[in-house]
């Protein structure tokens, strides 16, 4: 058995800002409210009229990634892909990512597991580098919110959290099993998947019944209960932080880096508090970009480290929350 661990990492954001007040020009929303419930001051949203979409997005991270590592998309094994903001239907993201980069004719997988999707597909990349089975796996994350989301003022509880962006990493084997991945945690409650949803177009709601739904048929746009899903939020980063921290022998002492999935940062700031993290252990920048779902671990890990926040020996906790529900977590020796 190997360890797996990430040798390079990438991310891009579309270049168009959009402000809280900006917002407040297309809906009955205001700068105050949206900070002090999100902490969100601006997101990226894709300019109509760009050819960025989640597979482009994802390809232009991964070729920093790839660059970064210093491989070449030759030494590529397979491809993960993590988006709830697939280009299509089908195919998946990931297979649009193999031809772009001109990638030989390697595995590609789509994660579709929303908020936690970053989390799910690191797992999975890494099961393949522990059997041996893989050397060198691309895992990307991607999403293109803004051009899904209802941006009247009916809304508003959910089109101002989004935003749009790509982050990944090459994940490659490493023979001392004391450092990179330590270990990943993945749960699901399927009970709540109504809380938090993007009903259609499904095969349950295709287009001819959209066509034919009244105005108010709001199924194509994302729905959040957005209280009860902070409750659970809280509730299950901690417990997933815990068990890995439990796996690994660790105390909340021991965390060099906590990169939580950035859905809100009153969540954030409420698991640093509960374990009792200083500043410097946490990294946010949803104040920059947004709820960018499967793309939010990966960005922030990409940002942490390129701001020279975590060295070698850091222990590292990715952990996430969202649509399924589903959360996770990923402990990193870096
Ligand atoms: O990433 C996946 C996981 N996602 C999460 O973890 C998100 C979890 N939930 C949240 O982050 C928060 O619930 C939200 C930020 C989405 C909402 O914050 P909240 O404090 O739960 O607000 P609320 O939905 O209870 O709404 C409070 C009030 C309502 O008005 P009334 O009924 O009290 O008069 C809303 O209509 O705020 C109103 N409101 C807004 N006002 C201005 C909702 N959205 C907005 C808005 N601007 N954008």
């Amino acid at each position: 058995m190997y360890n797996s661990k990430i040798i390079g990492l990438g991310k891009y954001l579309p270049e168009n800002v959009v402000t809280n007040d900006d917002l407040s020009k297309m809906m009955d929303t205001n700068d105050e409210w949206i900070q002090e419930r999100t902490g969100i001051e601006e997101r990226r949203w894709i300019k109509e009229g760009t050819d960025d979409t989640s597979a482009v997005m994802g390809a232009k991270a991964a070729r920093m990634a790839i660059e970064r590592s210093g491989l070449t998309k030759d030494d590529i094994d397979f491809i993960v892909f993590a988006t709830m903001t697939p280009d299509y239907y089908f195919p998946g993201c990931g297979v649009q990512v193999q031809d772009m980069l001109d990638i030989k004719n390697v595995g590609a997988i789509d994660i579709r597991n929303q908020c936690s999707g970053f989390v799910y597909a690191i797992s999975v990349a890494d099961q393949f580098i522990k059997t041996g089975m893989y050397k060198n796996i691309l895992v990307v994350g991607a999403e293109y919110h803004s051009n899904g989301l209802d941006k009247s003022t009916r809304g508003r509880g959910v089109t101002v959290i989004f935003g749009d962006g790509a982050g990944a990493c090459v994940l490659s084997r490493e023979e001392d099993t004391t450092k990179g991945i330590l270990s990943t945690h993945l749960h699901s409650e399927g009970k709540y998947a109504d809380k938090l949803i993007v009903e259609a177009p499904s095969i349950k709601h295709w287009v001819p019944q959209i066509m034919e739904a009244e105005e108010e048929d709001l199924s194509y746009f994302p729905f959040m209960d957005g209280t009860f899903v902070f409750k659970h939020a809280v509730i299950r980063f901690s417990e997933v932080i815990i068990e890995g921290l439990t796996k690994n022998g660790l105390q909340k002492e021991d965390i060099d880096m906590l990169i939580p999935h950035q859905a809100n940062l009153r969540i954030a700031q409420f698991i640093q508090k509960k374990f009792a993290l200083r500043d410097d252990q946490v990294f946010n920048n949803i104040m920059k970009y947004g709820n960018t779902t499967a793309a939010s671990v990966i960005i922030a890990l990409t940002e942490a480290w390129e701001q020279d926040k975590i060295k070698e020996g850091d222990n590292v906790v990715l952990a996430a929350f969202g649509s399924g529900f589903t959360w996770g977590s990923v402990i990193i020796k870096w």
